[in-house]
Order: C-alpha cells, then structure tokens, then sequence
C-alpha cells in the first residue's frame, strides 16, 4: 500500500482515504461519492479493527459481505479497496496505540473505555499506509470525528479531514451497518431515536435552554415511543468539547447511545450553531 500510494503522491496525485469496516450501505457510499469528486485516487480500506472492539462486544459477530461490498465499491468507482489481514495490521506484540485523552471518555467512552483508543490507533496506522491528502468520516460517529480531529491536530498529521452528513433510512433511522441486527419488531420502534432527536431540536426552537429539561424529555419519549430501547446515554453537549451543557448558550448538539436487542446505535443532531 504504502508503495502504491507513495508513487501516486510522487506524481503529484492527491488520494482520498475512506476508512470503514464493510457491510457498505448509503452512508459509505456517500463517502465514496464525495472522495472520488474531491481527489485524484480513492482508496477505501475495509478492515474491522480489532483493537476498538471490547471484551464482550460483537467482533466476530461484526456484519461482513465481502462480495457485496466489492462491487458497491467498484460501482462507486474507487481506485483501491484495501482489505488487510488482522495479523499484517497488528503484529504479535504491537505495542503501541493512540490514545486522545479527555475526548475518548466521554459519551460513548463512559461505556466503551478502548473504543477510542483502538480507533485512533487504527486510523494513525491507515494514514501512514496510504498517505492521504484527505480521509473522509461519516458525521454519525461524530466524537470519532471529533477524536481523529484532535489527533491529526495535536501530532501534526498532514491530512485534511472532511466530515460529511448522516445519511438516513426514508423513517428517519441513521444508516449504520448494526441495523443489520434489528428484528423486525426493533426495526419499527428504531425511527424513534431520530424521532426523538427531532422532538428536542423543537423544543430548543420554542425556547427551552436546559439541559436535564431537554436530556429527560428524551428518556421520556424514548420510553413511550421505543419501549424496547434501553438507552445508554442522551447527552446535551458541545459539538467541540464534548463536555455536557447544563445550560444551552451557543453551538449545542444532542447526541445518544440507544441498545435495540443485539444493537447499540448512536446518532446526534445539531441544536444551535455550528462549529
Ligand atoms: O467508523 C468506522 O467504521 C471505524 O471506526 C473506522 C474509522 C474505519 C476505524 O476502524
């Protein structure tokens, strides 16, 4: 990869990583989409990391269609669908990973504590293998934005990062590979995480400020719309910081850890402002 890629870079093309874990639906190819518009090369790399994922979580149950995803990546006409093997990504005893301190716990940190940190790590690892001018997220995951923002910051890494747009199922339901987990009767209660989201934007439009008001209005919601969800955090907080806001006074995003049966599924939503 790194050969492939550093000859692109010494004839002046400029490549676009899109990193990703497979199972592609719309939401990767958007990024896709985006990439192949913005940059001379497009690589994608399909790799489910197995330093982000924590004791007990599905791993191995991971979704995987390797056929599927080839050729919606072909047809979204990248360059370079880089797959790696496990043990070629990680030696026997790697030893070194990333960690972005504050960021990593909060939010979906308070429940994942080597989520983040096995992220950066991965994402470090990718950069230095394909050598990007640009990679590209999806703003569903937007504290893993947040983090690889703050990562390429504070160690200078020279690539641009562009965040784009959740991409949404027609109901509502922010597109994510683990939807792939719902049962038909999870997948009718799902619409109600976004349903909800929009519930409190209302609320901040009529001019409600506070926090808890607006954190419980959505527990409150959740409970009657989506009997079956177990929330595991809803969030007032800083698009920037990540920081709870008791009280909304600038940029402020809701943002939510919802489990449906085998599902944990996380979506957010710009309040006020943007960063
Ligand atoms: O968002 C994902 O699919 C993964 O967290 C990423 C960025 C590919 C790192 O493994």
């Amino acid at each position: 990869m790194q050969r492939i890629c550093l000859e692109w870079r010494c004839r002046g093309l400029r490549t676009a990583l899109v990193p990703t874990m497979g199972f592609f639906h719309a939401g990767h190819l958007s990024l896709m989409r985006w990439a192949r518009a913005n940059a001379d090369r497009v690589v994608v790399s399909l790799f489910v990391n197995p330093t982000q994922f924590g004791p007990g979580e599905d791993l191995d149950a991971y979704p995987r269609d390797r056929g599927r995803d080839e050729s919606l990546a072909r047809g979204a006409g990248i360059d370079l669908l880089f797959s790696p093997l496990r043990e070629a990504m990680y030696e026997q005893d790697h030893s070194t990973l990333i960690t972005v301190e504050d960021l990593s716990g909060l939010l979906c940190g308070r429940s994942r504590p080597t989520h983040f940190r096995g992220v950066a790590t991965v994402v470090a690892k990718l950069f230095n293998l394909c050598l990007p001018s640009v990679a590209v997220f999806g703003e569903k995951d937007w504290q893993q934005l947040t983090v690889v923002r703050r990562m390429v910051r504070d160690l200078n890494v020279p690539v641009h990062i562009q965040g784009l747009p959740i991409v949404r199922e027609q109901d509502g339901l922010a597109m994510s590979s683990r939807n792939a987990y719902l049962t038909t009767e999870e997948r009718a209660q799902a619409p109600a995480i976004f349903n909800g989201l929009l519930r409190i934007r209302d609320m901040v439009e009529e001019g409600e400020t506070r926090g808890e008001t607006l954190v419980e209005a959505y527990r409150t919601w959740i409970a009657g719309n989506a009997p079956l969800g177990r929330i595991d955090y809803v969030e007032i907080v800083s698009p920037t910081t990540l920081e709870p806001l008791p009280e909304i006074d600038g940029p402020a995003m809701i943002a939510v850890a919802v489990h449906l049966g085998r599902a944990r599924l996380i979506d957010n939503l710009m309040l006020q402002g943007r960063t």
